[in-house]
């Protein structure tokens, strides 16, 4: 393996394995691509030496290709119409478009430009099932109709009670996840992964190899961080049953999972305690629209067709056909089955932060969502870049050269979390 000097790498050159600091903190993942900027911010961080791969396929050629005119202009005209609806004058949006151009153009340079042409959505569409005609009424409505979707399993219903009972003993939390052993399991990858690197490597002593009880996972990451945890899991298995032609699931819960990761980097950056919260919050910030596409396919993909045909946000079209939009509705889920009001407040206000007093958390999710969806990191069904909210991007406080290495740093977790949750399809 090649152990290369910091000094020595060049801008092409990819990671042969993770890059940490010397404290632990997650830097970079293995088989980035480096820019100047990277080799700076890894500078930066007092890393002296890292390994690269040396059989990668000619980096400095797809560099090359990647800062070719016609190959930039190619990204650009489609990061702009990905853009329509943001104002590019804010620096921080501003930043975001630079690293989407540059970002696709590596793409284009090295798998080819075929991967932009999308079917047609009506084609999509026309392949689903035929639907009866569905009528929204009101949102309460809705919900009060699928028991299936509000009555949560016994084992959840006992950790968020257990999660707000104040007199809740530590290991109260780590048995009622012991009961689900499928739980568990995902709970201990997620523990295991590059998630908790810099927790496992500050625990090095407490923990020398695999965190492979529940009792380790409290001790590392606190009872009621693994409870929350454990909440956002048990929605997964809620909604396995979303008719096909819509939506692609394994693409929904990858955007969700980039969005959790980084909602709970920022929050980290802000030196939020609860991490946990954060990630939960971006994991679950749309089930709003699973709900839609379950219950109202047809209306669903007249809103798909809507928003790419008029070229308006996917969340506006939902208000005007549905009604309401999959904010309302996921953050009333969340309510009705008595989540913490942070996560329901997250969900409910992730695109109006501002319509709440406490901006904090729906500003977080916002921010990490706009750049989630800007990223092209999975879908829920939106292709527009969703309109930034500058008081979020203050809030958040991601300085325009963060933007890069924190994409970076979340791309590294992405797989390795998505594998915990999906084994069968990772
Ligand atoms: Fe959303
Ligand atoms: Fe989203």
């Amino acid at each position: 393996m090649a152990r290369t000097a910091i000094e020595a790498l060049k801008p092409g050159d990819v990671l042969k394995t993770d890059v940490t600091a010397g404290d632990g903190r997650f830097l970079m993942p293995r088989g980035a691509q480096l820019s100047q900027n990277h080799i700076r911010y890894l500078e930066g961080f007092g890393v002296t030496a890292v390994d690269i791969e040396d059989d990668a396929r000619d980096p400095a050629e797809i560099a090359a290709r990647a800062a070719d005119p016609e190959v930039r202009a190619l990204s650009g005209d489609y990061c702009r119409e990905r853009f329509a609806l943001v104002d590019r004058s804010l620096p921080a949006a501003a930043a975001l478009f630079d690293l989407c151009v540059t970002r696709l153009a590596w793409r284009i340079a090295a798998k080819g430009d075929g991967f932009l042409a999308k079917p047609p959505i009506e084609e999509q569409i026309r392949q689903m099932p035929a639907g009866l005609r569905e009528n929204t009424g009101a949102p309460g409505e809705l919900l009060s109709r699928d028991v299936k979707l509000v009555s949560l399993p016994e084992v959840f219903l006992r950790i968020n009670q257990a999660l707000q009972d104040p007199a809740s003993t530590t290991g109260h939390i780590a048995d009622l996840i012991g009961m689900d052993p499928s739980l568990s399991a995902i709970l201990l990858k997620i523990v295991n992964s590059a998630f908790y690197s810099r927790a496992l490597r500050a625990a090095r002593h407490q923990f020398p190899a695999k965190v492979d009880s529940l009792s380790r996972a409290v001790a590392l990451v606190g009872s009621s961080q693994l409870g929350v945890l454990a909440l956002g899991v048990s929605v997964l298995s809620r909604f396995d049953d979303i008719p096909a032609g819509l939506i692609d699931m394994k693409s929904f819960w990858r955007h969700s999972i980039f969005c959790g990761i980084l909602a709970r980097m920022l929050a980290e950056k802000r030196r939020a305690s609860e991490g946990e919260h954060f990630f939960v919050a971006g994991l679950l910030h749309d089930i709003g629209r699973l709900i839609f596409y379950r219950h109202y396919p047809v209306l669903s993909g007249e809103t798909l067709v809507a928003a790419r045909v008029r070229k308006m946000s996917l969340t506006e079209a939902e208000r005007e056909i549905m009604g309401f939009d999959h904010a309302v509705i996921g953050g009333l889920l969340l309510k009705k089955w008595n989540y913490p009001s942070s996560l329901e407040k997250s969900v409910r206000f992730h695109h109006e932060p501002g319509a709440v007093l406490i901006i904090d958390e729906p500003a977080v999710v916002h921010v990490a969502d706009c750049i989630t969806v800007a990223l092209d990191m999975g879908s829920s069904g939106e292709c527009l870049v969703p309109p930034l909210i500058p008081e979020a991007w203050d809030n958040a406080g991601v300085a325009p050269e963060e933007l890069s290495p924190l994409a970076l740093a979340a791309m590294g977790q992405c797989d390795e979390i998505f594998a915990a949750f999906f084994p069968d399809e990772a």
